[in-house]
């Protein structure tokens, strides 16, 4: 079965308590539960993680570019900042998937850019929870294992 890790940056193991207002309440142990069901129903093998380190997300990119068919990430303010992480997104040959739970480009102006989209196959942004299962859905495609 394909591997797809799902990586979350700083912030997100917050989900629930953290501006539910904007992020909703589920947590990110529910987000986590609704893409290994997903995972199951597309025949994908999901490697689910978050870490508050810029530097593991490099390294989980790496990793995954070794042994996973795709990376959806949620890689929360470091999407806005990182070139460490745009210069790992371009390193990698899988396809890498960016989401967000919230709509960033209806957000403030920092969040409209961002430093890994260039090398993403492409952004979802803006469905909550059902983001993951959108770019789940989106890496299956992508990675020709549709039936
Ligand atoms: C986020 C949006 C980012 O701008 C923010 O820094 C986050 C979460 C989202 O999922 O909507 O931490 O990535």
């Amino acid at each position: 079965m394909p591997i797809i890790f799902v990586l979350n940056g700083p912030n997100l193991n917050a989900l629930g308590k953290r501006e539910p207002g904007i992020y909703g309440g589920q947590t990110l142990a529910d987000i986590e539960a609704l893409c290994r069901s997903e995972g199951e129903r597309l025949g994908l093998s999901i490697d689910f993680r978050q870490t508050n380190h810029e530097g593991v997300l490099v390294d989980w990119f790496h990793e995954a570019n070794e042994v996973a068919a795709g990376i959806a990430v949620n890689a929360g303010a470091y999407t806005h900042t990182s070139i460490a992480l745009h210069d790992a997104a371009r390193a990698i040959r899988i396809p890498m998937v960016e989401l967000h739970l919230s709509n960033v480009h209806a957000r403030e102006e920092f969040r409209h850019k961002s430093m890994i989209a260039p090398a993403a196959k492409g952004v979802i942004c803006g469905f909550g929870a059902q983001s993951y299962i959108l770019a789940l859905n989106a890496l299956k495609t992508l990675t020709h294992t549709a039936e």
